[in-house]
């Protein structure tokens, strides 16, 4: 069953079609890539699906549920989680409060009530707190919980952000060039950590310049160009496309 369905979506900005009438299916517990030069329409494509922009056309159907013009949280409420190209952390928060602030987008009694300490709340929050820990020690990060998130290494702050993710206990995780800025060694980790999120369910939809994560990754690759789909298939079938290949040998790094 597709856990998103992505059908003849438009984003139109003063003109350009950042995304022309883009369709295609994510299968539930598998990973699928959205490949595609710079101004692809990459980002504006998971900025629609995660509810930052109401698509100019087209629907986006979470479980077979329409959830284009919904706002991001309440995608997240259905399940829907993403992190951003650029790093969003909280900057004077230790990376501990950084993760368990994921969390409060999702509980019932939300971020105010914990601010008053309600027993409700204080609940959650020591609920928050454990799974905050888990998803901490799942990145290999534990030992920094308590350390100012700045304090990390880039490629440490990216893992921190997917434990942020990892909190929502996301049904669909959507990530933003997880594997830029980080070394060979993070790439690995990267790989092996969204590996096993995949392997105990978790639908991940990956935008990624990377092509050795890419392929090592994915079920599904989707090609972008100028904001529409030129191609999908195997990470091998897309290796051979004519038209990926086209748009490589045009002199346009098609990643
Ligand atoms: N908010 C915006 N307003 C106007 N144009 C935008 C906006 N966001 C993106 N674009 C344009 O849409 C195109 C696709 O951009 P983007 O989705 O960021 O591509 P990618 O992530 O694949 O590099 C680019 O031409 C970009 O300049
Ligand atoms: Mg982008």
């Amino acid at each position: 069953m597709s856990i998103l369905e992505v059908r003849e979506v438009t984003q139109e900005f003063g003109g350009l079609l950042a995304v022309d009438k883009v369709s295609f299916q994510v299968q539930e517990g598998t990973v699928v890539s959205v490949i595609g030069p710079n101004g692809a329409g990459k980002t504006t494509l998971f900025n629609i699906i995660s509810g930052v922009y109401a698509p100019t056309a087209g629907q986006v159907l979470l479980r077979g549920k329409e959830i284009q013009g919904n706002k991001p949280f309440q995608s997240a409420g259905l399940g829907l989680t993403r992190t951003f190209q650029n790093l969003q952390l909280f900057s004077r928060m230790t990376v501990l409060e950084n993760v368990m602030a994921g969390r409060h987008l999702r509980t019932a009694s939300g971020f105010f009530a914990s601010a008053l300490r309600l027993p409700q709340a204080m609940r959650e929050e020591r609920l928050t707190r454990e799974k905050a820990i888990s998803c901490l020690q799942r990145v290999g990060l534990e030992e920094y919980a308590e350390r100012p998130v700045t304090s990390l290494s880039f490629g440490e702050q990216r893992l921190a952000e997917i434990a942020r993710a990892m909190v929502m206990e996301p049904a669909l995780l959507l990530l933003d060039e997880p594997a830029s800025g980080l070394n060979p060694a993070e790439k690995i980790q990267l790989v092996g950590l969204l590996r096993q999120l995949r392997d105990t369910g978790v639908t991940i939809l990956l935008v990624e310049h990377d092509m050795n994560t890419v392929m090592e990754l994915s079920d599904r690759v989707i090609v972008l160009y100028l904001g529409r789909k030129i191609a999908e298939g195997t990470p091998a079938e897309i290796q051979q496309d004519e038209m990926v290949v086209a748009a490589y040998l045009g002199g346009e790094k098609i990643c």
